[in-house]
């Protein structure tokens, strides 16, 4: 092994890399209850998500990524966490969170990671959405990006998903950056991962 690789990765990041948890195998026979599929299969990147839920809690979970060694461990961590927790607190987790867990990833590895929670409350939400809860959860983790507007990451994101690809398209659909324009920067920041994320 070359000393590159032991410096980037933490022991637990290569744990999990060689040997990641809950991975989906299509010959078992997995119960799911719900499925969460995003990413940018031109990128390389796509995460889906199966949970099996049991009285508003992650009973079991199975997992899949075409993404690299970072969003390996991260997801294969991630799924290890959510296993018995309730959903609305699967539903708040950060890959800052999972990160720490990880005793850390290279800076410019963090945005490889930020798929599998996306994954897993794409799935929080189509299980909401079955059972005549839809939205149960939304707006619960948002962060406020345009103080003058209240415009939050959730918002961005949503935008995105929308078809907005490009700053003035995003003013369009949200108004952020219309007043002092002070947000800027963290929502082109915030539009980038995200178009990243859905598609460029
Ligand atoms: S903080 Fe967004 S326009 Fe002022």
């Amino acid at each position: 092994m070359s000393d590159a690789f032991q410096w980037l990765y933490s022991d637990i990041v290569k744990e999990h890399f060689t040997n990641p948890k809950n991975v989906f195998d299509p010959d078992e026979e997995f119960r799911t209850d719900a499925e969460g599929v995003v990413g940018n299969i031109k990128c390389g990147d796509q995460m889906m998500f199966l949970l099996r839920i049991e009285e508003d809690r992650i009973a079991d979970v199975r997992w899949k990524t075409y993404g690299c060694a970072s969003a390996i461990a991260s997801t294969s961590m991630l799924s290890e966490v959510i296993k018995g927790m309730p959903l609305r607190e699967a539903y708040g987790i950060k890959p800052a969170d999972i990160a720490r867990k990880l005793g850390g990833l290279p800076e410019n590895k963090i945005h490889c990671s930020v798929l599998g929670d996306k994954a897993l409350r794409a799935a929080i939400d189509s299980w909401l959405e079955k059972h005549g809860r839809t939205g149960e959860f939304k707006g619960e983790d948002a962060m406020e990006i345009c103080h003058c507007l209240n415009i939050t990451d959730k918002d961005i994101e949503q935008a995105v998903k929308d078809g907005a690809r490009s700053w003035g398209q995003l003013q369009e659909a949200t108004k952020i950056g219309t007043v002092c324009g002070g947000c800027k920067v963290k929502a082109e920041e915030l539009l980038h991962e995200f178009a990243h994320i859905y598609g460029d």
